[in-house]
């Protein structure tokens, strides 16, 4: 209850990702400058991947600041590779190239994908390339633990719409659920499921059944909890205070216990995270694992909720329902110089490669020496560490535990217990995702 102050998506904001401070922020009275036109799901500027999933074409410089959003796919996620995942300094908008974008440290294990927080970590987040707008969506799933730390699965609109399950570290017999409209916080709108047995050392399947009529939480196919758009009209305002815009799946494990949340937030999760817990002696990190994710799009052959064109775009800032268009425009830049408005940025050269002397500095209108953000939550390409490969997503396929995929992975998970450490180059307040990008590079494709 405390945390519905912040919508989750918003509360991520402190969590999978650092805020650097020159980057420009966004809100409905303060759109994006149109040298970074893009608002993320973060609420800052910039161009490339901010333009992606999460741009929020409301707080953008124009509505097709943000580049169109791909349909909806009937899809089943066996989560059990990386194969398909990509961190968001290396997706370009194309779902044909992966399932998944993210931030942070997910890692293969036993067939299942770990999402890791390490210690002093802001945690990892997965969202799904496509965009559903209704429909059914599953995850088989085991929570983490811990006070603090908290689990979530939820669907997620470019517009800020959310429906939630939440899970924090110190309730394993329940799963929190929660709604938005636009990111809109209302205290009336969460409410608990309990959870036969135990959230952490059990899979459960938990889904969200979405129509343009009502929302259901079902726990192991049991209906736990049912909210009808018939009750949500605001008359204030003449609308539904309703999802009801295409929205990602999205998958985290986040720090709500951070001594850098506020404190509503601290306490609903739980309490301040123990960063030297016995999970983190343990494994080296908290964790949640996934083992399968479900897409069922929503069957209709008139909007509102189809799927038949390439992507989905908003025609009116009112971001309701019937501002959604479902068309056939492109979804994909050529380099993270791209927006919407100009997505063939940066393929200026014969190559298609454009040299590094091509780099942004001198590329962007009235810029002087820091280029617009290219990835959300990533520092000043200038100022990143550049320590490159530590940023993509770790290539494990570990059949043991391991904190980064990047260094050696000869330990057992007993062996892990001392490698606490590791995480530092992510830790809070530092420019934890800066070293995702190694821009400069990473955006010549
Ligand atoms: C929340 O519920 C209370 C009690 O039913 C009601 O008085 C209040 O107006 C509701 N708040 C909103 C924002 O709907
Ligand atoms: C849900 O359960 C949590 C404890 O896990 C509690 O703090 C919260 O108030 C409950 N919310 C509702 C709506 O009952
Ligand atoms: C109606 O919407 C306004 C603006 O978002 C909000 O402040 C208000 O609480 C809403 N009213 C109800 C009854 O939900
Ligand atoms: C979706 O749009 C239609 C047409 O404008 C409207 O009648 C309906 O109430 C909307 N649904 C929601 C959930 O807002």
């Amino acid at each position: 209850m405390v945390r519905a102050l912040l919508s989750l998506g918003a509360a991520l904001l402190g969590a999978a990702v650092v805020l650097a401070d020159d980057i420009p922020t966004c809100s409905l009275d303060k759109k994006c400058p149109k040298e970074a036109p893009c608002c993320s799901q973060y609420n800052q500027c910039g161009v490339g991947a901010f333009c992606l999933g999460g741009c929020d074409p409301r707080m953008s410089y124009s509505l097709d600041s943000c580049v169109p959003a791909p349909v909806c796919e009937d899809k089943v996620y066996k989560m059990d590779s990386l194969d398909r995942y990509k961190d968001i300094s290396e997706y370009l908008g194309d779902p044909k190239t992966a399932d998944w974008v993210g931030q942070g440290e997910p890692l293969v294990y036993k067939d299942n994908i770990l999402l890791t927080m390490p210690p002093k970590s802001v945690g990892t987040v997965l969202a799904t390339t496509t965009y559903m707008w209704y429909g059914k969506v599953k995850a088989r799933m085991k929570t983490s633990r811990g006070a603090g730390v908290v689990t979530a699965f939820i669907l997620f609109s470019d517009v800020k719409d959310e429906i939630d399950y939440e899970f924090v570290g110190v309730d394993l017999q329940t799963a929190q659920t929660n709604y938005y409209f636009q990111g809109i916080p209302d205290y009336n709108n969460s409410g608990n499921i309990t959870v036969k047995g135990d959230t952490y050392d059990e899979f459960h399947d938990y889904e969200i059944e979405w129509t343009p009529d009502e929302i259901k939480w079902l726990v192991d196919g049991k209906v736990g909890r049912t909210k009808k758009r018939s009750e949500t009209w605001n008359s204030t305002m003449n609308q539904w205070d309703y999802p009801q815009t295409p929205s990602r799946v999205q998958i985290s494990i986040w720090p709500g216990g951070s001594e850098k949340n506020a404190k509503g937030t601290v306490d609903w999760a739980g309490g301040l995270i123990d960063w030297d817990s016995d999970e983190i002696k343990h494994f080296g990190y908290y964790f949640a694992t996934f083992s399968e994710v479900t897409v069922e799009c929503y069957k209709t052959d008139s909007p509102p909720g189809t799927s038949k064109g390439r992507s989905y775009y908003y025609n009116d800032i009112r971001a309701t329902n019937d501002t959604v268009v479902d068309s056939n425009k492109r979804t994909t830049l050529k380099s993270l110089l791209g927006t919407g408005t100009d997505m063939d940025k940066g393929d200026g050269t014969t190559s298609g490669k454009p040299s590094s002397s091509s780099a942004p500095v001198n590329n962007i209108p009235g810029g002087g020496s820091t280029p617009p953000n290219q990835v959300p939550g990533g520092g000043n390409p200038n100022t990143g560490s550049g320590s490159g490969s530590s940023g993509g997503a770790p290539a494990c396929d570990a059949s043991i535990f391991t904190q980064n995929c990047n260094e050696d992975s000869s330990g057992s998970g007993a062996d892990n217990k001392n490698n606490g450490a590791r995480g530092v180059d992510r830790t809070l307040g530092a420019s934890a995702f800066a070293v995702i990008v190694g821009l400069a590079g990473l955006m010549l494709i």
